[in-house]
């Protein structure tokens, strides 16, 4: 990485992608708050759809580079303003100029790594290499396998957890993005927060809320 400011704006960057895969995710299983059977099957054929389009394969390829990407390069940035500042400040309380969540994005963002692993063996790997059945309408039962994993009360509440590392990890991470980009003035700072803000707590809702719902909605 040639300096911090380069190594700032691909955080910016690739945290600002990632948001948008967020976007898309939440659009497609939104669909499982549909009746059955139209929210199997609809379901069901979205993920066939995402699946065999060469167009989003390398969308996804984008995805799993810019997870890494993010990952790597907080953890080089980390070990680079530790190295920078080897002499600790005579006086320091961080906790009067950043919220907590703030000073703890690499472990938030550690808990959201875990979580991805748990995720994508449950979903993404069952989905492609698992002994899935096949729907009414010819293909794979991906909502199955999401009715499975949501009956289990620990994989709910593991979810709603993880959400809530995410909710705080958007929380400054939109707003610091947006920073980056130069929403620096007054003006544009206030409408950077308000989109954090917005962003962080709709989405992780929502995300939050399906697990709870599919849960209950197999119950009622
Ligand atoms: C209620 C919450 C969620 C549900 C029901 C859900 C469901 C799924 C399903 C069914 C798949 C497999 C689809 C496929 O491979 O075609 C999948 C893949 C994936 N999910 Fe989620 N997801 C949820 C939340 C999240 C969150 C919060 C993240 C990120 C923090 C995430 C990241 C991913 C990734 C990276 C993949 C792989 C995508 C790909 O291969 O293109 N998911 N998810």
């Amino acid at each position: 990485m040639q300096s911090s400011i380069a190594g700032k704006l691909w955080m910016a960057a690739t945290g600002l992608f990632l948001c948008l895969f967020l976007l898309v995710h939440l659009f497609g299983n939104l669909q499982l708050f549909l009746p059955r059977p139209q929210g199997q099957l609809q379901f069901n054929f979205y993920s066939h759809l995402l699946s065999s389009n060469p167009l989003i394969k390398i969308a996804g390829l984008a995805t799993y580079a810019g997870i890494l990407g993010h990952a790597v390069l907080s953890l080089l940035l980390t070990r680079r303003n530790r190295a920078a500042r080897s002499v600790p400040y005579a006086y320091s309380r961080p906790q009067d100029a950043s919220p907590w969540y703030a000073r703890n994005m690499g472990i938030l963002g550690t808990v959201l790594l875990i979580f991805l692993v748990i995720h994508m063996k449950t979903f993404w790997y069952e989905y492609h290499w698992g002994a899935v059945g096949v729907d009414s309408g010819g293909h794979r039962d991906l909502y199955a396998v999401v009715l499975a994993a949501f009956d289990r009360e620990w994989y709910v509440a593991l979810y709603v957890v993880a959400m809530a590392a995410m909710g705080y990890h958007l929380l400054h991470g939109v707003e610091s993005a947006f920073r980056t980009f130069g929403f620096q003035p007054r003006r544009f700072a206030r409408l950077a927060h308000r989109l954090g803000v917005a962003f962080a707590v709709g989405v992780s809702a929502l995300f939050a809320i399906i697990p709870v719902y599919v849960y209950l909605v197999q119950r009622w």
